[in-house]
């Protein structure tokens, strides 16, 4: 059934039966004409380790160990030298760190890397980075502060004991809000923390105590999320996946309606699918600009008409770059109507865009093109167009995420399982 879903879906909207990733390594050239038509770019660098492997976390990530990680740094400044040229003194305007985490590597060379990237790039925008609680004592947090950093997330994860407990998060409840209380009075511009919700026995209840116990503790944004099972994961192996069951579902609808009162209600505004900010607050996202670079193992680039994957595995990015040579692993071309329609999804996900920047991007009119669709939205009160903007209604948030959840879960477990197995995949069919 999900399988029909969403081949109807990316046919109705891109045009195409499946998505083909081939192992494929863009020559500079290629990398060159590509970036030519661009302005202005985001990065988003990878940093896969972590102290420990979490059951549920479908990310790409390994073991940390101190060695590896120093010449990990110094393959990313490798790679960010490759690209240097390419990118030239183009605008960075929004410049992401996630994980992994990668707060692990605040001793072993991020700060390094960081330094490096602003001397070689022309980087004009904050920095965001992903941590960990247990990593955010006195001294870290001023060594982050340090770098330059400005907006940082914790996962958090839950409030109640025994939910941190089945999650094997290392901390209690007691220490994770001094942790977030430490992060909050270090001066960032935005601190969120992520949680997770429809974990298995969490009661409303206990969901509404997290949402008023975040709103207490001051934290400027919060980014919930349902918990997933992904196929390849720990959790996922274990028990009855079952993402789209009708009790699941309406589990989640019910936790996430409690949470937006809550926030609502203190003054929070929705700022994407699951994440509300305080009002007047920068709020901290991965990367905001439609087309980016990624850096890292794992990192994924989007330059318009063609996405690029670095392979997965650490010591394979390593060896890639100590030896001159880029670590993308596998390639896609994207047609005019994939990119169309991928533009639109980020942009609903954010919540709100104006139809004026997609005839800047497309050079036509969003409603020539999506009219139908908007208007068939719009009655179903998914969403609000007034003519010049659309905006996400909460009902359209819930359903836009349980329908993308009906393809990342699938394309992620594919891409990011396959990518994790083989170093080198010939390719991925999604
Ligand atoms: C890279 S992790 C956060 C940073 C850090 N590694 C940590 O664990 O504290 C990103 C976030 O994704 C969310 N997440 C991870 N696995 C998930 C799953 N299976 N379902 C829903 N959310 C998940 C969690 O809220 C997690 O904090
Ligand atoms: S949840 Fe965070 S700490 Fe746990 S494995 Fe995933 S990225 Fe690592």
């Amino acid at each position: 059934m999900e399988h029909l879903i969403r081949q109807l879906l990316l046919r109705t909207l891109t045009g195409e039966r499946e998505i083909h990733l081939t192992k494929r390594v863009p020559s500079r050239g290629e990398l060159g004409s590509k970036l030519q038509s661009i302005d202005a770019l985001g990065i988003y660098l990878h940093i896969p380790f972590c102290e420990q492997i979490c059951p549920y976390c479908p990310y790409n990530k390994e073991l940390y160990r101190r060695d590896v990680a120093e010449r990990y740094a110094r393959a990313v400044k490798r790679e960010v030298d490759l690209y240097a040229d390419i990118v030239g003194s183009r605008p960075i305007t929004s410049f992401y760190i996630g994980g992994g985490t990668p707060t692990t590597m605040l001793h072993s060379g991020l700060a390094d890397v960081i330094g490096h990237i602003r001397d070689v790039l022309n980087l004009q925008c904050d920095i965001h980075v992903e941590s960990h609680p247990n990593h955010l004592n006195a001294d870290n947090l001023s060594a982050i502060a340090s770098m330059g950093i400005q907006h940082l997330s914790v996962g958090v994860e839950a409030l109640q004991d025994r939910h941190l407990e089945w999650l094997c998060r290392p901390y209690t409840v007691e220490g994770v809000k001094a942790s977030v209380g430490r992060a909050l009075s270090q001066g960032f511009r935005c601190v969120n923390v992520d949680v997770m919700f429809a974990l298995p026995g969490q009661t409303c209840r206990e969901i509404e105590q997290t949402g008023h116990a975040l709103v207490e503790m001051g934290v400027d944004q919060v980014a919930a999320y349902p918990l997933f099972r992904f196929p390849y994961t720990r959790l996922g192996g274990t028990g009855k996946a079952n993402n789209y069951g009708i009790l699941q579902i309406l589990k989640r609808r019910r936790m996430l309606g409690i949470l937006e009162g809550i926030f609502y209600g203190a003054g929070y505004e929705r700022t994407s699918v699951w994440a509300f900010t305080k009002r007047g607050v920068p709020r901290y996202c991965s990367v905001t600009v439609p087309l980016y670079l990624g850096l890292g193992a794992s990192g994924g680039s989007y330059l318009r008409d063609v996405f690029y994957l670095n392979t997965f595995d650490a010591s394979a990015y390593v060896e890639a770059l100590e030896n001159d040579r880029m670590a993308i692993a596998l390639s896609v071309d994207l047609s005019e109507r994939m990119q169309r329609a991928g533009w639109l999804y980020w942009r609903i996900y954010e919540t709100k865009f104006r139809k004026a920047d997609y005839r800047e991007r497309f050079g036509e009119d969003l409603d020539r093109a999506y009219g139908g669709y908007l208007k068939l939205l719009t009655l179903l009160g998914y969403l609000k167009d007034d003519g010049e903007r659309v905006v996400l209604s909460d009902r359209g948030a819930f359903w836009l995420h349980a329908f993308e959840d009906i393809f990342s879960i699938d394309y992620i477990s594919k891409l990011w399982g396959t990518s994790r197995r083989d170093l080198w995949p010939e390719k991925v069919i999604l």
